[in-house]
């Protein structure tokens, strides 16, 4: 499909995610050969710098560069960073707009990006607001002649109520079919894969209902801390930052009917109707129950001592946030009523992983002697990360006398593909933005239908004081008491372990 020319004005563009993440996914582009054929590239930040000092910053000394501008030759590169220029927008960006809409319109003049923008906000998000209401009133929210789009970061929102607030607000100045709002692990391949092993597999769909299905499992794990993002973090904690939007999301693409066409909004609205059959916790009782936040102590390994959470910059010594957070609830509809499902989270974890585990239940009658009782059941695994893939569990006889049952694997990654490149997360989803495609993004409803399942569990946390936060030791996998959620022998799936 041909990309239409544009231009992709970055808000924060001094920021940490645009260095990070952002910059390097647009090199990718290019480098891929998506980009248009003429697109520019303009930053917008409070920081005083010029094109020049923006393009050294971003490109030439990005330490997340390095390494992909050492294979090219300097010419390429240098073609490249010539799309980028900058705008300071003051302070607390209330530098007027007018000038803003001033240099936006030479660049389109300069490169014919006839008035396609995309305006990406990777600002904090107390800004968004401010931004969409400056952008309208300097006429470039409104289409005429070309596309106005809005990319708006997580978090999206910090409750249930301010999420509306949000939206309300966002809604004022762009239409919902401009507002992309971004879960990068949507742009991931395996997430996407989901659908795909779902929908265009006739041997896994009609075995995806409680019929078959024991329980479903979903454990994201990262081995490092919050590192430089104390004072954010801190504010934020494990349900909000994962649990809310990436894994909800994951656990739609679970939950979800098939949806009657690969068409964005048919998917959407199926996803929008998953997260609404979520049974929402009601009770503090209920909630204590089901839910567990743990917090990473200070610990001791070989010799070395790991920092605590508490004592990590930015966050307060008494704070009580979750860097671990495990959720069992139930889906209220047809296909899954009665199944448990199990997601966990958390950070300072023993590997960095992240997978979802179907549990099919046991055959009705046992004939043969299983080794134990954990390799029973069949599973299918969605490895989302690391070692993208899918692998099978199924019972196979020991060689040998008798007939016992033992677990063999069958196993895709796709780093076996030929064509393996899987695209980097933000790479795909930035694409997609630029074609106009928006299946990959967050609509209002579907936030808001994350929220309202969150928010009950976020007030009983922060409100009852019978909630404890549990410590555990770095490079564990989260507060012992979290083994026991799941009843009976089954347990966590500890990957690697
Ligand atoms: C971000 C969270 O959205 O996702 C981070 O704010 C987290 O706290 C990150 O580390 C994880 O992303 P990934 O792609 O590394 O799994």
């Amino acid at each position: 499909k041909k990309i239409p020319n544009q231009m992709l004005i970055i808000f924060g563009a001094s920021g940490d995610l645009t260095t990070r993440k952002l910059i390097p996914a647009i090199f990718d582009l290019y480098k891929d050969g998506h980009l248009p054929e003429s697109f520019a590239v303009l930053g917008v930040s409070r920081s005083q710098l010029s094109d020049k000092e923006f393009r050294d910053k971003s490109i030439w000394k990005s330490p997340f560069l390095q390494k992909a501008i050492a294979k090219q030759e300097d010419e390429f590169i240098k073609t490249f960073a010539e799309k980028f220029h900058y705008h300071d927008l003051g302070s607390e960006y209330d530098r007027s707009y007018d000038d803003l809409a001033q240099k936006i319109a030479e660049l389109n003049e300069q490169y014919q990006t006839q008035g396609n923008y995309i305006f990406y906000l990777s600002t904090p998000p107390s800004l968004y607001g401010t931004i969409a209401k400056n952008l309208n009133e300097a006429n470039l929210s409104q289409e005429n002649g070309g596309f106005r789009r809005l990319i708006v970061e997580k978090p999206f929102g910090y409750d249930l109520e301010s999420a509306k607030k949000l939206n309300e607000t966002l809604h004022h100045y762009f239409e919902e079919k401009q507002v992309y709002r971004i879960d990068h692990y949507l742009g991931k391949e395996t997430v996407q894969n989901l659908l795909v092993t779902r929908f265009s597999n006739s041997i896994f769909e009609p075995l995806w209902n409680r019929r078959y299905i024991h329980h479903v499992e979903i454990t994201n794990a990262e081995t490092v801390g919050v590192e430089k993002r104390g004072g954010y973090y801190d504010k934020s904690g494990a349900l909000r930052d994962m649990f809310q939007s990436h894994l909800l999301q994951i656990v739609s693409l679970i939950v979800m009917e098939p949806p009657i066409s690969a068409d964005a909004e048919e998917i959407r609205d199926e996803k929008v109707k998953a997260l609404k059959s979520l049974r929402i916790m009601k009770s503090d009782e209920e909630i204590i129950k089901n839910t567990l936040r743990g917090q990473y102590v200070t610990t001791q390994i070989e010799g070395r001592t790991h920092k605590g959470y508490r004592e990590e910059e930015g966050v307060n010594p008494e704070s009580t946030t979750e860097t671990f957070a495990a959720i069992k609830f139930y889906v209220d509809n047809w296909r899954w009523k009665g199944v448990p499902f199990y997601v966990r989270t958390g950070k300072a974890m023993p590997t960095k992983v992240t997978e979802a585990v179907i549990h099919f239940k046991t055959p009705p009658h046992e004939v043969f002697m299983s080794q134990d009782a954990y390799r029973k059941d069949n599973k299918l695994i969605i490895r989302i990360q690391p070692n993208e893939g899918i692998l099978i569990k199924f019972g196979v006889k020991v060689p040998g006398l008798g007939f016992h049952v033992d677990q063999a694997n069958m196993e895709f990654y796709y780093s076996d593909l030929e064509s393996a490149q899987v695209m980097d997360a933000y790479e795909r989803l930035l694409l997609d933005a630029m074609q106009g495609d928006t299946t990959l993004y967050a609509r209002a409803d579907e936030v808001e239908a994350a929220w309202r399942f969150v928010d009950p569990i976020l007030k009983c946390w922060e409100n009852n004081p019978a909630v404890n936060t549990y410590g555990y030791s770095v490079g564990t996998w989260g507060p012992r008491n979290s083994d026991e959620m799941i009843e009976d022998s089954f347990g966590w799936r500890n990957p690697g372990d």
